[in-house]
């Protein structure tokens, strides 16, 4: 069982989205020689997916990061799985399948899904984790400077993927859900959004160099200023266009200029750093916009929510990025993800390289 568990990949993903997850597992198999299949059950939170061998599982997960899988948080390479686990003591059997694996991990998560899926199995997972990582300590096979992560994915309570992930092929959070705080002075909850797309999208160089005091923006559809507060305290300067009030507390902070106009029609008077833009909009109509204002150069980055229709979500994204690739003028760097902090909807980060 668990040398087949080797072919395996699971992907956590929102609930929900587990058709687009699997679909677009599918589309990145078959670009690297296909023979794969997806196995997924509606609202789980996650999809398994079988590859042809174990090398090409390796080779999908090694795709995972800030330009691979849209709907998949996190991507991990399974080494065993395990059936049947007694409630009394789930590491007699977990623990064996470990150690099959002659591997030392920087850290061990056990997880489960997100949202109701995962919900009862979240305490058992904490308490699994504390007693994981003691035992592994015992056995020697932490090893904080290791490449690898161990995962544990808890699927129910008696069944268990037993994972791996490379550090740099994997986002550095359980589940790939960055935990973050609502910050107090925040105008909506939209600001975890942009925070989130941040963190994920960009790496840290990436964030030193282009998220910088005195840089200047555009945010289109920033009411009531969630996302403009973002740049604003990272004292970027903000033209702020929407037709609905901004918070008045961000207006005072001196960096934010309000514009009341259609974001469709707004151009800046000189190039911008970063455009964002969180209109809701059908998608193909900010897709167009967002290629507009890369192939004129109004922007050097952009980073914009596309809002996913209730059907073809996924022909949709797929439509919307070839649009972008199309129009937006030759070398487009371009990201997306369905984040923690996205509904039905995807953030997408895009610039010339
Ligand atoms: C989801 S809210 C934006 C929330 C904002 N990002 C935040 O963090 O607070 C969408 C906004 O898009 C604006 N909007 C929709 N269509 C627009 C358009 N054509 N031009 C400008 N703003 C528009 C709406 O007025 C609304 O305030």
């Amino acid at each position: 069982m668990s040398e087949d568990a080797r072919n395996h990949l699971l992907a956590w993903c929102r609930p929900g989205f587990e058709p687009e997850c699997a679909q677009e597992l599918v589309d990145l198999d078959v670009m690297s020689g296909g023979g794969g299949y997806p196995r997924a059950a509606r609202g789980g939170g996650f999809v398994e997916f079988v590859a042809r061998d174990a090398e090409a599982a390796a080779g999908l997960q090694r795709q995972a990061g800030p330009r691979g899988p849209i709907f998949a948080r996190q991507l991990l390479h399974g080494i065993g799985q395990v059936g049947n686990l007694p409630r009394e003591d789930r590491l007699a059997l977990l623990v064996p399948v470990i150690r099959s694996d002659p591997r030392r991990w920087c850290d061990a998560w056990v997880v489960s899904a997100d949202g109701d899926a995962g919900r009862e199995l979240r305490a058992l997972c904490r308490a699994l984790n504390a007693a994981l990582i003691a035992r592994l300590k015992r056995e020697q096979v932490i090893e904080r400077d290791s490449p690898w992560r161990l995962h544990v994915a808890l699927l129910s309570p008696a069944r268990a993927l037993v994972a791996a992930t490379h550090v740099k092929h994997s986002a550095p959070w359980p589940g790939g859900i960055p935990r973050l705080r609502l910050p107090r002075a925040a105008p909506s909850r939209s600001t975890l959004k942009l925070e989130e797309a941040f963190l994920v999208l960009l790496d840290e160089d990436e964030r030193a160099a282009w998220l910088q005091p005195g840089m200047s923006a555009v945010d289109l559809g920033a009411a009531p200023g969630g996302w403009t507060w973002q740049l604003a305290r990272r004292s970027i300067r903000v033209t702020a266009v929407d037709n609905g009030p901004m918070d008045a507390a961000l207006m005072q902070g001196g960096l934010v200029a309000h514009r009341r106009e259609d974001g469709f029609r707004y151009r800046p008077g000189a190039p911008v750093d970063w455009l964002v833009c969180d209109m809701l909009e059908q998608p193909r109509r900010v897709a167009a916009r967002i290629a507009e204002w890369l192939r004129h150069g109004w922007c050097r980055r952009a980073m914009f929510n596309l809002k996913l229709p209730m059907n073809k979500r996924y022909e949709e994204v797929r439509l919307c990025l070839e649009l972008l690739c199309e129009t937006a003028g030759a070398g487009l760097d371009l990201r997306a993800r369905q984040l923690y902090h996205d509904r039905e909807e995807i953030t997408v980060f895009a610039r010339h390289a």
